[in-house]
């Protein structure tokens, strides 16, 4: 059978199940035929399909929660696929609006100068790797305190052709204890407090230790009060957070960096999503 023709039927077969859309039946055929995750290739083309029954299979485990990430290691982020596994959190749409938005103001305020970046929870590295990419005089370093994380961070880092620094440990910790300096501090640390936040697939396939943090912002304090022992005199840190967390985060600002600029930034749902502050 065609692809086409299975995408059809499958179309009228499978779309009114959870958990499955007309994107990711388009994502998993293409995947299945070891298409590029191009949608308009889909369809541009058509060809025997390769193996109707691993599909079926992948949409099997789609329907049945799994993310469809995880069913084909792969996850798209600033036009790269990061290979991905329940080892690690899938890359999120905001965690992209924040690099894009990281890059450009430290484009603009570092040109040509040699600095240094560290991403903390680095995850499948999406982060670092994304700015490394783009910030080529850059020298990147990821931490985490999951060993599995770091392996397959490790894996992107080879995929895509970068070269990162891993540190592996608690938050700051790593970077103190060797007398590193940034100019830039990213992260995405876990954030949730309650269970309840979280949809059943989440809570299901996804790392917990990448999800929960007891308070929602205990991450966010451990780096602040920390932060200074590893900048340089002026840097830039970032942070995404949890839409209702912006007050505290802000609490936290002030607290621990009086003086320093800072600016607030909704995502595409125009929920308050993530930080950028300015420490001079
Ligand atoms: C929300 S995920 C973010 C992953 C990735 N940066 C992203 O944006 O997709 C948080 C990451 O922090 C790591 N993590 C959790 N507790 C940590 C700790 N105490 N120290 C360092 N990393 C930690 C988790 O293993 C996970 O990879």
């Amino acid at each position: 059978m065609l692809y086409r023709k299975f995408y059809e039927q499958a179309y009228h077969k499978y779309l009114n199940e959870e958990n499955i859309n007309d994107y990711i039946l388009r994502v998993l055929i293409m995947e299945v035929q070891g298409m590029k995750q191009d949608m308009s290739e889909f369809f541009l083309n058509d060809a025997e399909l390769k193996d109707e029954k691993l599909l079926i299979n992948y949409i099997e485990r789609v329907i049945k929660g799994e993310p469809y990430q995880y069913v084909i290691q792969k996850a798209r982020f600033l036009n790269n696929d990061f290979y991905v596994d329940s080892r690690v959190l899938i890359p999120r749409l905001e965690t992209e609006e924040m690099t894009i938005n990281l890059l450009n103001i430290v484009a603009k305020n570092c040109k040509n100068k040699q600095i240094n970046i560290l991403d903390v929870g680095t995850g499948s590295g999406c982060i670092a790797i994304s700015l490394k990419q783009k910030m080529k005089n850059a020298k990147v370093f990821a931490s985490d305190i999951s060993q599995d994380a770091l392996d397959v961070a490790k894996i992107n880092c080879k995929k895509l052709h970068t070269n990162i620094n891993f540190l592996y440990g608690n938050m700051l910790e790593p970077a103190i204890t060797q007398k590193l300096k940034f100019d830039v501090v990213v992260s995405n640390p876990p954030y949730i407090s309650n269970f309840k936040e979280v949809s059943e697939s989440v809570l299901k396939y996804e790392p917990h230790l990448a999800l929960f943090a007891k308070n929602g912002i205990d991450y966010y304090e451990i780096i602040l009060k920390d932060i200074r022992k590893i900048i340089n005199k002026t840097a830039f840190v970032a942070f995404e957070f949890n839409y209702d967390q912006k007050n505290k985060i802000e609490d936290l600002i002030l607290k621990y960096l009086q003086n320093s600029e800072y600016t607030f930034y909704k995502d595409f749902a125009s929920k308050w999503r993530y930080v950028i502050i300015c420490i001079k």
